[in-house]
């Protein structure tokens, strides 16, 4: 059965207050839009996606452009049911079904989609729409059903009588229909009384009239359905996805410590047995190998860690790659591509950017090391600062493999320590040293004898 996804995604979403268009607020480390459209990539292939823009319609394609699904432009936002229209143009050809999502309800899973075209083929109807009883159903559509279970209309909640405020089988927003026959009567929708907006909804109606039948497809758990139209929507769509995301983790074989403090985006991945401290963050596309532990309050984000990498309480990992059994932290931050070679051990308060630092080569306290390439083995001693800025250009530092570097060096960059020199610690090195050297850059030690005590003499007379 081919399948069609149209997402309407055009909206301002008046009710945000925001300047930024809705679907591109996010929650769960993702913007809305994001997760409706990777729940449609599950059904069908990215040509048969349509996303129809309008408000920031530059920014939402940028944003799904990696994708390779299809855009419509709605240059005027004149309802859900125009929207749909700015599609046909692009999908009025293909066979089987369109099914149409908002790109408001970010906790829609494929399953779901998959279980309405399961209703759907189940019986011949022209269209089936996802409904769901609420306790309060306040802001959506109300279904109105006839005798016989068919779905006769669905009037907004703006528009509806106080009888109908009553019903409280609600309109998730996701429907499906058979294409030849929405193609034909989208047309026909009139604008809203009240509203003067082209309403999706009154397909249902049409159809109906027209002779065709509309079923609802009812699910239990409504939380999936969730539309976010407001800020406080938004926090508690985030609050769900999280939770989410965290139960999957858990059940592939995670330990997370006191998962509700934990913050860990939609695309994280995480190997078995890796163990997650209170209050870490996993953000954009971490990966973590098996066997990892992540301690309290760590924040990775965009992190690829191989399997057995320790990071200690406390540490930020940004943009940067970790060899297996590794250890890093607590309180050291990698940054900008950084690359930590296996078995490595970066230490407290030392700080990597834009470094390859080779496999067992230890930094355990106190260092800035930056723009740099060190070997495999070579030991960077405590309070080591490599000097990459001159104030106008970034340079470059290159240490050997089994070097030694003292402790409180300074490397003025550009600059390079071949194979297992040493550097003399409290040294200024300004001068290439060669491999197997010592080099020493600093005052000589002098001692004047019996200074202090003449000193404390002199101030008693
Ligand atoms: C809609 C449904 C309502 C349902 C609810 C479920 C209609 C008329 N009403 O109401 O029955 O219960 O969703 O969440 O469809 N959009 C466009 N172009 C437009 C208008 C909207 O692309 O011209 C997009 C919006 O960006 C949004 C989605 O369509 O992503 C839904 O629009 P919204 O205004 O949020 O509809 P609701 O009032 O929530
Ligand atoms: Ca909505």
């Amino acid at each position: 059965m081919n399948v069609s996804i149209v997402i309407l995604a055009a909206g301002l979403g008046t009710r945000m207050k925001s300047k930024h268009a809705k679907v591109l607020h996010r929650a769960g480390g993702k913007a809305l839009v994001e997760h409706v459209v990777d729940a449609a990539l599950e059904i069908a292939d990215p040509s048969n996606v349509v996303v129809i823009t309008g408000h920031q319609a530059e920014r939402v394609e940028e944003l799904l452009g990696a994708r390779k699904i299809r855009f419509a432009r709605q240059t005027e936002q004149l309802g859900t049911g125009h929207a749909v229209l700015m599609a046909k143009p692009l999908l009025e050809n293909q066979p089987g079904l369109v099914v149409v999502l908002y790109g408001d309800t970010p906790l829609l899973t494929a399953g779901t989609i998959r279980s309405l075209l399961d209703a759907h083929a189940a019986s011949a109807r022209a269209a089936t729409l996802i409904a769901t009883e609420l306790d309060d159903p306040t802001g959506y559509g109300r279904v109105l059903l006839n005798a016989a279970g068919g779905v006769t209309g669905i009037v907004e909640q703006k528009a509806a009588t106080p009888e109908q405020l009553k019903i409280r089988l609600a309109n998730s927003g996701i429907y499906a229909f058979e294409a030849p026959l929405l193609w034909k009567h989208l047309s026909a929708i009139t604008p809203n009384a009240a509203s003067g907006e082209i309403y999706l909804t009154d397909m249902a109606e049409i159809l109906d009239r027209a002779g065709h039948t509309v079923r609802p497809f009812q699910i239990k758990d409504p939380s999936e359905l969730f539309g976010i139209n407001t800020r406080i929507e938004l926090s508690q769509a985030d609050a769900l996805l999280r939770e989410r995301k965290v139960r999957e983790l858990m059940l592939a074989g995670v330990t997370i410590e006191q998962p509700e403090t934990v913050t860990i985006d939609s695309q994280v991945r995480v190997g078995m047995d890796s163990i997650i401290g209170p209050f870490v963050q996993l953000r954009g596309a971490t990966t973590l190998g098996a066997d990892c532990i992540v301690g309290a309050c760590s924040i990775l984000t965009n992190a690829t860690l191989a399997d057995g990498v320790t990071v200690e309480a406390f540490t930020l990992i940004a943009d940067s790659e970790v060899g297996a059994g590794a250890g890093i932290g607590p309180y050291a931050r990698l940054r900008m591509n950084t690359e930590i070679g296996a078995k490595a051990k970066i230490g407290n308060f030392v700080e990597l950017k834009k470094t390859k630092f080779g496999m067992e080569a230890k930094a355990q306290h106190l260092a800035y090391l930056g723009d740099s390439d060190i070997g495999e083995k070579t030991n960077i001693g405590a309070g080591t600062i490599t000097c990459n800025y001159d104030g106008t250009a970034k340079h470059k530092t290159k240490i050997g493999s089994g070097a030694f570097i003292g402790s409180n060096s300074t490397l003025v960059a550009p600059i390079e320590i071949a194979d297992r020199a040493y550097i003399a610690a409290g040294s200024v090195i300004t001068d290439p040293v060669p491999a197997d050297a010592l080099a020493l850059g600093r005052g000589r030690q002098v001692i004047k004898e019996g200074w202090a005590k003449k000193k404390a003499t002199a101030k008693e007379k």
